[in-house]
């Protein structure tokens, strides 16, 4: 037989998928794929019951259905302050991972270089091989996660067509600030190149964390390309929806991708989140206070055990120092196994995020009742023990 495609051969699976898998095995508490294990609002489930028996349930519109990208782009309006056209600057995609792809694919050709902050959520790793970009890596710098200007320059230099921007970010938890994000700006008027920027976890951050959308500041709304998604806004990760915002330009070539790629995302779960999108403002407070309970519930539990981790600004993870629990020699991958297995707590480990060499790390996240993080935390008191 012939060999399978060169671009895919340095494929890993997804550590995370893979993590989630070894953890179902053994039927241990799954802190490692992040998503919510409550249930998304009432009004939408409600809502899907009546969209199973009255439809629609056959394609809609390829980038969308109009009652969807028009409130997607009401919502959108409400909390970033820019002028959204539904018709032209909207694609509705199967979650912010086509969103993402779909992006890349409208932006890059092979060997053109992209900026990706590491740590950095794994699935970018993926979209520049697929895409064929090069990615360049740069530094979030631990305990706070910053970046060195220069250092950011010198990538911009090396002629960087795109520059990846998960904010709040994954893993990190890191919210960045106007000041970064206007350097980020500068650069890439000065250097002529696009954003895409990952904004999936807009509504989960903590006081007082303020998530900006780089798309306002000046002169940005031309070269960002939004990926979002209603994820993890509605506890919805299975209904696999989410959205690209940008220029008619940049969305007239992101629509023939999408087009090619999915076709489109599924036409009754568009018509049922429609009611999510139309959430009061309310619905987002009580959203981000009840993340703000998790994280205090999960950090003040990780205090207790003696642990020390990083203390998100946003998004639902920790990074937490497996240093005095591992055993000599073991990997970050095989202290996570070992812990699935000898206490029940699924992590992923933390070299899977970075590309510097860091492999004291494993990443937990909370999005889980008050009950099932009590229960992990007193599992992994076991870590002390082993
Ligand atoms: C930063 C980031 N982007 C995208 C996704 C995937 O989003 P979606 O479910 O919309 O594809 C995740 C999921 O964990 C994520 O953490």
């Amino acid at each position: 037989m012939r060999p399978l495609s060169n671009r895919t051969e340095t494929f890993s699976d997804s550590i995370i998928r893979r993590m989630t898998r070894i953890s179902d095995e053994c039927g241990a508490i799954n802190l490692s794929q992040g998503f919510p294990d409550f249930d998304p609002p009432k009004a939408m489930t409600d809502r899907l019951v009546e969209v199973a028996k009255e439809g629609p349930h056959q394609y809609a519109v390829t980038w969308g259905a109009q009652n969807f990208r028009e409130a997607v782009a009401r919502k959108q309006e409400h909390f970033s302050g820019m002028k959204i056209n539904p018709n032209e600057e909207i694609v509705v995609t199967c979650g912010s991972t086509e969103a993402m792809m779909a992006a890349m694919m409208s932006v890059v050709n092979p060997g053109d270089k992209v900026v990706v902050f590491s740590p950095f959520y794994e699935n970018y790793g993926a979209d520049a091989i697929l895409s064929g970009a090069e990615p360049i890596y740069v530094p979030l710098v631990p305990p706070e996660f910053n970046f060195d200007p220069e250092v950011l320059e010198d990538a911009f230099r090396l002629g960087a067509k795109a520059l990846i921007l998960c904010n709040p970010s994954n893993p990190s938890g890191k919210v960045f600030t106007r000041e970064e994000l206007q350097l980020i700006a500068d650069l890439a008027i000065r250097y002529d190149a696009y954003v895409i920027t990952d904004e999936v976890y807009e509504h989960i951050i903590y006081a007082p964390n303020k998530h900006t959308y780089l798309a306002t500041l000046p002169g940005m709304r031309e070269r960002t390309i939004i990926c979002n998604s209603l994820s993890k806004t509605y506890s919805i990760t299975g209904w696999r929806l989410g959205y690209v915002i940008a220029s008619p330009e940049i969305i007239d070539r992101v629509r023939k991708v999408h087009d090619f790629l999915t076709v489109g995302a599924a036409a009754p779960l568009m018509e049922a989140a429609v009611v999510g999108l139309n959430m009061p403002d309310a619905y987002y407070e009580e959203l981000a206070a009840h993340y703000a309970h998790m994280k205090a519930v999960f950090t003040d539990g990780l205090r207790d055990l003696g642990m020390s981790f990083t203390d998100p600004q946003g998004a639902y993870f920790v990074l937490v120092d497996i240093t005095p629990f591992r055993k000599k020699e073991e990997s970050d991958y095989e202290f996570c196994v070992r812990m699935i297995r000898e206490t029940g707590v699924a992590a992923v480990p933390g070299s899977s995020f970075f590309r510097e060499d860091v492999n004291h790390l494993m990443r937990l996240h909370f999005a889980k009742s008050d009950e099932v993080l009590y229960e992990a935390l007193n599992r992994m008191e076991r870590l002390k023990m082993s």
